[in-house]
């Protein structure tokens, strides 16, 4: 995304924030200043963005600097920033406290501008190779269907992929798999070129990566999208030989893939949701969308899917609806993972304008969450 990195500093004397602040700045970082742990900590909830690093001091109001590290290393969500320590003086006590409760690395509140500079440099080097080497390892998948169409599955793959590569600073790559009604593009207003089409009587049972990169566009909310085929009559030119193809390749363009699986159990569409992480099961809340993913869930059970990878995801695509989530829940005999509001308005001007409902509404209700929904989805399957 080309943006600054982002460093936050949480130090209650004015004197030594105004200092580090000036020579960050300098440097071209985007710095976020709190004088209390405790407010810091409320920024990192609420926000969908976390902060590249963190610098502390260790005595401050409310808590101090080691509970304030705790606090950062127990949330699934930030316990990977790296945090630097501010100490007055050189206390080895301190020190070790410190590196316990986890932190990287420590600075004096005297510290020069140069060995700042140099002291972030590392520590910011030393995350980055670290995620590098997340995205070399195998990606989750998390696709999107229902048996029925129109309840919002295209809606919920594009902004689900914006909203984890939001949250996690990461790129993603949704694959649309809605062949009968490809509208990833659409949303994105992006026009593919080349497709998994070509793919199609590969003589091979391997591809390049960079073949498939040939497919890929990329969007400026850092999402990537694998298109689906242009004309509705290269569908049926998808078979389960081509996802074999592909699958291998995709886990090198991203460490989240999202797919958007349209309404019908194809083939191909089955051997991708056999591999899946996560199934997110779209139902609207009235009977015949019920009942639909009733049946898939029975038709999932029988496949010999693991229960705990399918995720109901009730969205409201109407105003008023007299089926209540309990009710739902009881009907399929399944919790309800996730429910997204209803909003009209801002989902048809997404579709008019081009722009994503995530980037068009980003404060909203629904907005709110699939944001949630990709926290809960990151943090809970990152253990397995
Ligand atoms: N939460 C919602 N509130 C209001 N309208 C919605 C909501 N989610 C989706 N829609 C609208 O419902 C329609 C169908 O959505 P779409 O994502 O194309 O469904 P599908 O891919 O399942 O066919 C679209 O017009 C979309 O704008
Ligand atoms: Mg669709």
């Amino acid at each position: 995304m080309g943006e600054k990195q982002h460093i936050m500093i949480v130090e209650d004397s004015e004197i030594t924030l105004y200092k580090l602040k000036a020579i960050l700045i300098r440097l071209g970082y985007a710095v976020t200043a709190y004088d209390r742990p405790g407010t810091a900590l409320e920024w990192l909830k609420e926000k969908n963005e976390i902060p590249d690093l963190i610098i502390s001091d260790v005595v401050m109001p409310g808590m101090d600097g080691f509970a304030f590290i705790k606090q950062i290393r127990s949330d699934e969500k930030t316990k990977q920033i790296p945090v630097i320590l501010l100490t007055s003086q050189t206390d080895l006590k301190d020190k070790v406290a410190g590196l316990e409760a986890g932190a990287d690395d420590y600075l004096s509140k005297t510290v020069s501008p140069t060995e700042l500079e140099l002291r972030v440099k590392a520590l910011l080097t030393r995350s980055q190779s670290e995620n590098i080497s997340l995205s070399q390892s195998a990606s989750k998948t998390f696709t999107v269907f229902s048996l029925r169409g129109g309840v919002g599955t295209t809606s919920i793959a594009v902004n689900l992929s914006i909203a984890i590569s939001q949250l996690l600073g990461i790129e993603t790559c949704l694959w649309d798999m809605a062949l009968s009604s490809s509208q990833c593009a659409l949303m994105l207003n992006l026009k593919p070129k080349n497709t998994p089409v070509s793919l199609a009587e590969w003589p091979e049972t391997a591809i390049e990566e960079s073949l498939l990169r040939t497919m890929i566009l990329d969007h400026e909310t850092g999402i990537k999208l694998l298109p689906a085929p242009q004309f509705f009559e290269e569908a049926d030119l998808i078979n389960k030989q081509i996802i074999d193809l592909v699958w291998p390749p995709l886990q090198m363009i991203a460490p989240y893939i999202i797919v958007d699986a349209g309404n019908h159990f194809t083939d191909p569409v089955i051997s991708i949701l056999e591999r899946s992480d996560a199934i997110l099961l779209l139902l609207a809340p009235e009977l015949a969308s019920v009942n639909a993913a009733y049946q898939a869930v029975r038709i999932f059970e029988e496949m010999g899917f693991d229960r705990k990878k399918i995720l109901p995801v009730v969205n409201e695509i109407f105003p008023r609806s007299s089926l209540t989530t309990e009710k739902i829940a009881e009907g399929l005999k399944m919790e309800i993972f996730a429910i997204i509001p209803f909003d009209t308005i801002n989902f048809v001007r997404a579709i008019n304008q081009g722009i994503p409902y995530l980037m068009l509404a980003p404060k909203s209700s629904v907005s709110t969450s699939i944001s949630k929904m990709a926290y809960k989805l990151t943090a809970a399957r990152k253990e397995d």
